[in-house]
C-alpha cells in the first residue's frame, strides 16, 4: 500500500573502494546515510526498492532489497542487474578513479611505491540516462563545495538526469546528520531550508511519488 505500491526503485549509496593491493583503497568519502535514508523513506511509500550500496556501516532499512557491492564497476553491474525500475535515484558517492593493476601481494613500507596508475571509472548515472532501459525518473546527486546551483545545474544537463539534488558539503555535511538541499530540476531551482537527512528523504521520496 502507499503512492508508490507497484512502483520499483533503485538507490545507489555509499562510498566504492578501488583496491590498491588487498589492504589499501581508493575512495570518497561518504557514509551512505543520506542513501539509506532515501531507500527507506521509498519503502515506507510502499516502493519496492532496490538499494545497491558500497561498503558501509549501517543496518538495512526496513523492506528494502540491499545488494552490496565494493568497486564502482561492481556497482554499475549490480545497477544493470536491477533494471527495469521506474525511477532511479543515485546517491553514492563513485569514486572516479581506479587503479589499473591490484597489487597481488600487500605493499610493504619502505617499498619504492611503484607509480599508481589509474583509469577512469564508468559513469554510473550517465550511462544509466542515456541507456535504453532508462528509467522514467532519473535522480543525480551533486556535493559542491562552491556555486553549487550553477554546477548542479550543469551536472543535470551532462548526466542527462531529470532532477538534480545538489548538496552544499561546505560545511559540516559530511557523515553528520542535516542537509542542505538545493533541488534542479527542467523547472528550475528549490531551495530547502537545513533539514535532518530523515526528512530531507522523506520530502524527496514525495515529490517521487507525485512525480511518477
Ligand atoms: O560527477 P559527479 O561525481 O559529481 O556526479 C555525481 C552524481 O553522479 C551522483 O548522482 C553519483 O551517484 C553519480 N555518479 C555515478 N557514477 C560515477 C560518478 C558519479 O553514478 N562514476
Amino acid at each position: 500500500a502507499g503512492p508508490l505500491a507497484g512502483k520499483h526503485i533503485l538507490v545507489t549509496a555509499g562510498p566504492t573502494h578501488e583496491p590498491i593491493d588487498p589492504v589499501r583503497y581508493i575512495a570518497n568519502r561518504s557514509s551512505g546515510k543520506q542513501g539509506f535514508e532515501i531507500a527507506g523513506a521509498l519503502a515506507e511509500l510502499g516502493a519496492r526498492v532496490t538499494l545497491v550500496a558500497g561498503p558501509v556501516a549501517l543496518p538495512t532499512p526496513l523492506l528494502v532489497d540491499r545488494v552490496d557491492v565494493e568497486t564502482a564497476r561492481e556497482m554499475a553491474a549490480a545497477v544493470d542487474a536491477a533494471l527495469p525500475a521506474d525511477a532511479a535515484v543515485m546517491v553514492a558517492a563513485v569514486a572516479d578513479w581506479r587503479p589499473v593493476d591490484v597489487a597481488r601481494q600487500k605493499l610493504k613500507k619502505g617499498d619504492v611505491l611503484p607509480p599508481l596508475a589509474v583509469a577512469e571509472n564508468p559513469d554510473i548515472l550517465a550511462a544509466l540516462a542515456r541507456s535504453a532501459g532508462r528509467p522514467r525518473l532519473v535522480v543525480g546527486f551533486a556535493a559542491e563545495t562552491e556555486r553549487v546551483v550553477e554546477h548542479a545545474t550543469a551536472k543535470r544537463a551532462r548526466k542527462g538526469a531529470d532532477w538534480i539534488v545538489a548538496n552544499d558539503v561546505s560545511g559540516d555535511v559530511m557523515g553528520g546528520d542535516a542537509n542542505t538541499i538545493h533541488l534542479v530540476t527542467a523547472h528550475g531551482v528549490e531551495n530547502w531550508e537545513k533539514l535532518p537527512k530523515a526528512d530531507v528523504a522523506r520530502r524527496l521520496a514525495q515529490r517521487i511519488a507525485d512525480a511518477l
